[in-house]
């Protein structure tokens, strides 16, 4: 009897651990997700950043979110919700909120993938300055015919 006790109150310290480990984990990449979105951008929009920015997109972006950025790539009309037309995104979010959506993807859409993993804090200003230098459509546009 007592050691069953024993056990039931060492499993339940251990889950307690594993749930606390747990949340300073999830607290963590939320406090770098906030930093990075109110960060300023480290690389102006240069010539080099933007084509830097231009062969990662089309490595790791074009697929689902097209070429011309609309949100029409082939591999993203297969997905439950369609990928964001990132043409009208950046209409409306700044520079710094875009990069931590790509570091750390979208919260409650796993199938926008983690890129902090993948690439580097810098690659993923690269990545911001090319969407960016297409510049914004309001209305959202198909590139597709
Ligand atoms: C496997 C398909 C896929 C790939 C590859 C992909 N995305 Fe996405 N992306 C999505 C989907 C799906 C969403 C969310 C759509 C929604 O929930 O409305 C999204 C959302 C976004 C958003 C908006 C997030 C928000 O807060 O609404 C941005 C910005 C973005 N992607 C940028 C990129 C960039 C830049 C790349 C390449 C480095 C990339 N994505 C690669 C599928 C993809």
């Amino acid at each position: 009897m007592m050691t069953r006790t024993r056990n039931l109150s060492q499993t339940a310290c251990f889950l307690i651990l594993v749930a606390l480990v747990a949340t300073a984990g999830l607290g963590c990449v939320a406090m770098k997700k906030m930093s990075l979105r109110s960060a300023m951008n480290p690389h102006a929009e240069s010539a080099e950043s933007v084509s830097e920015g231009a062969t990662i997109y089309a490595r790791e972006c074009a697929s689902c979110h097209g070429a011309g950025g609309f949100g029409d790539g082939l591999a993203g009309k297969k997905l439950t919700i369609p990928p964001t037309n990132l043409r009208a995104f950046i209409a409306e979010r700044a520079e710094g909120y875009f990069a931590s959506q790509v570091a750390y993807g979208k919260t409650g859409n796993p199938e926008m993938p983690v890129f902090v993993k993948t690439l580097s804090i810098n690659q993923i200003w690269h990545v911001t300055n090319f969407v960016f230098s297409l510049g914004p459509v309001s209305k959202p546009t198909s590139s597709l015919p």
